[in-house]
């Protein structure tokens, strides 16, 4: 059978009017900001949905994303704009840091209960960080303290793949022994799957982070957003700090990606961590 010309033809590049009307349609729902030179990935993304769809002509899938109905292609559209890239245990000094934070919070008071959240949270792997570090800590002290992370992003494809908490065996081949042994079980070939009683503990949500005004998440003791803000523009990232900050609970930890906002001060957070770090806790009144 002969392969349809749509398939094979190669699209034409993205006129400069073109990517302006996609880039502000893109930064208006996302926050996400693609710059003129960064014009391939999000016309890469384009064009794989455009493929799919048997369009050739940007024009012609803008005002198909406009209509009112297409509700379901635009999740679709950002599952391929969305750049998920993760890891466990991603980035040591910040976990470091919010290992630091729960000792001293757990140990200093009576606590009961600690509430987390990543922001931005991808394919889950930063929530079960959290989850494992907020475990490994509740387990080594002799009272009970309950505990739950709230996991977020944008994506749906991720937080379902998050949810399922399976993954592929190498991705947690650096992690050390015992945590693997504890926290991961086998789930078919070159498969692992997070165990039941930290699946119990993370709630996966859709949340866009240019909502977070009607977000119901409040009080949180930690909150992780790294890798996220890096793709706004820095008026936006102040907005979503700011945002972050009113959800924080007083004396609570807010651990952002290192340099991801720079010459910036709020009054109610003081910095703590390193210069490896982007860490700020919120003043108690
Ligand atoms: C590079 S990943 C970072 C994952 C994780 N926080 C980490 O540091 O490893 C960025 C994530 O932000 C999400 N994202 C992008 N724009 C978003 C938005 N407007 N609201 C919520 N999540 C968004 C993407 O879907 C993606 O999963």
């Amino acid at each position: 059978m002969p392969i349809p010309t749509w398939m094979t033809d190669r699209l034409p590049d993205l006129t400069r009017d073109q990517f302006e009307r996609w880039q502000s349609l893109l930064e208006e729902r996302t926050g996400n900001h693609f710059s003129w030179q960064h014009r391939s990935i999000l016309q890469a993304g384009l064009v794989r949905r455009m493929r799919e769809l048997e369009l050739r002509s940007y024009d012609e899938y803008l005002n198909l994303i406009n209509e009112p109905s297409s509700h379901l292609e635009w999740t679709t559209l950002v599952e391929n704009l969305t750049v998920r890239e993760t890891r466990f245990f991603r980035h040591q000094p910040s976990c470091n840091v919010a290992r630091n934070y729960l000792d001293t919070l757990l140990e200093s008071s009576d606590r009961s209960s600690i509430e987390a959240w990543s922001v931005g949270c991808s394919t889950g792997e930063e929530a079960w960080t959290l989850a494992m570090l907020i475990h490994n800590k509740v387990s080594s002290l002799g009272r009970v303290v309950r505990f739950g992370v709230t996991a977020t992003d944008i994506s749906l494809e991720a937080l379902a793949h998050a949810r399922k908490g399976i993954y592929k065996e190498r991705l947690v081949s650096s992690l050390e022994p015992a945590l693997k042994e504890r926290f991961f079980q086998k789930a078919g070939p070159a498969r692992v799957q997070v165990v039941e009683r930290l699946r119990e503990r993370v709630c996966f949500a859709r949340v866009n982070v240019l909502d977070l005004d009607r977000a119901p998440m409040r009080n949180m003791d930690l909150i992780f957003c790294q890798n996220l803000l890096i793709y706004f523009r820095r008026w936006r990232r102040i907005a979503i700090i700011e945002q972050l900050v009113k959800r924080l609970a007083p004396g609570g930890l807010l651990v952002l990606g290192p340099g991801e906002i720079t010459n910036w001060q709020h009054p109610e957070l003081e910095p703590v961590g390193n210069d490896q770090t982007l860490a700020f806790v919120r003043r108690k009144l």
